[in-house]
């Protein structure tokens, strides 16, 4: 049986009663947008269908017990009316949504029995972190009925990501994973908040998601740093003219402004973040048209530009995507994510699934000297309550 169909019975085994709730949150793939949710740009996420599974229970003691199948690490932390982050942990993630929750409404945490379960492989670029930010956040909201909307979750994780955890990351991620619905992707303007939800039929095709199996976490990647790169550029410009964000250029009239960017590094960071958001715009009426040779197209065109304006692809990433470039099946492929390692996306011909996955892993092993995973994913749903009982 599958760990996710066993948590009740696990929770049970480690708590010695059965679970007063069950939730679920999933992770997310980024179709197209990269590294310009925090330049105020558009992104073209949506949720998959792995995910992380939470069992809750309140207990009388006084202490939040946060266990996960996932790894050995298990804390109880007595109540109180702040948390702190310690070490790079897990739990620090629900520890730093209860934290905001009791800094931003009028609650106080009781004594809680957490247990979770994920099967997004971690520090992968699939948004395990905004998964069990986003989980327990829409737990303790649906139980104590805090009454929270769902944007207003959304950003509250995005600060336990920026305050809690210390990453300066973008909204993008928590919002996947609370606004995803089954076969659609989400467009989403990083600026205003306003998103839409559009069908997401790719036809012959199916989603490939390609894991490097390089690890890393986005708080000890140079992540903040391109965000300060981008902060950089974003200065130089408004030395001139009047811009809040970088993403509010058009590509004409960043190349009217781009000589007052003085530094080098900003000045190719800024050209990815400007470039890619128009690729946004035309990818979503590709979609909507069904033209998935052309949606292919702006993928491989994304990803070349991440990997050398952006620089956060890595020879992982780019021995993937050189393979689906020469593999007749594919129509497109790109790293997904902050990058650095972590996942890649491809568009596959339905049927080529078993002959891509062996082909892919000879070419993969030979050159880097240990495997991918690849995984045949569905869009899945956003967050959900499983069973109260
Ligand atoms: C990570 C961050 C997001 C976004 C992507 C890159 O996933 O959490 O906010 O910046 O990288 O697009």
């Amino acid at each position: 049986m599958e760990t996710k169909n066993q948590l009740k019975q696990l929770f049970q085994e480690k708590y010695g009663y059965i679970p007063h709730y069950e939730f679920f949150a999933p992770g997310r793939v980024n179709l197209i947008g990269e590294h310009i949710d925090y330049n105020g740009g558009l992104v073209m996420p949506c949720a998959i269908s792995m995910g992380t599974w939470l069992c809750i229970g309140k207990n009388d003691d006084n202490v939040i017990k946060l266990s996960s199948v996932n790894f050995d690490d298990a804390v109880e932390v007595p109540l109180q009316r702040s948390f702190e982050k310690t070490g790079p942990e897990w739990f620090n993630y629900p520890l730093g949504v209860i934290n905001e929750l009791q800094q931003s409404v009028d609650w106080q945490c009781k004594g809680l029995d957490l247990l979770f379960y994920g099967n997004i492989p971690i520090g992968s670029g699939l948004s395990s972190s905004a998964s069990i930010e986003v989980v327990t956040a829409f737990a303790l909201n649906q139980i104590y009925n805090l009454g929270i909307d769902k944007l207003s979750l959304v950003k509250l994780c995005k600060k336990v990501e920026n305050h809690f955890i210390g990453v300066n990351s973008g909204i993008m991620d928590q919002f996947a994973v609370a606004f995803g619905e089954k076969d659609s992707a989400i467009i989403l303007n990083c600026d205003t908040l306003k998103h839409k939800i559009i069908a997401c039929d790719l036809g012959d095709y199916s989603l490939a998601i390609i894991n490097t199996n390089k690890k890393r976490t986005l708080a000890d990647s140079k992540y903040n740093q391109l965000v300060a790169e981008c902060q950089e550029a974003l200065t130089y410009l408004q030395q001139e003219i009047n811009l809040n964000h970088l993403c509010e250029l058009t590509a004409e009239k960043f190349a009217l402004h781009q000589h007052l960017i003085k530094d080098e590094t900003a000045l190719k960071r800024a050209t990815h973040v400007v470039k890619e958001n128009d690729r946004v715009v035309s990818a979503a009426k590709m979609l909507a048209q069904g033209d998935l040779t052309n949606f292919g197209k702006l993928m491989y065109a994304s990803h070349q530009s991440l990997k050398e304006l952006y620089e956060v692809s890595g020879k992982e990433l780019d021995t993937i995507v050189e393979f689906c470039i020469g593999y007749e099946h594919v129509i497109g492929a790109r790293m997904t994510g902050a990058g650095f390692g972590g996942c890649a996306i491809a568009l596959l011909q339905k049927g080529w699934e078993e002959d891509f996955a062996k082909y892919l892993s000879e070419y993969y092993f030979n050159e880097m000297g240990y495997y991918a995973t690849i995984y045949v994913e569905e869009i899945g749903d956003g967050p959900k309550v499983i069973n109260t009982h």
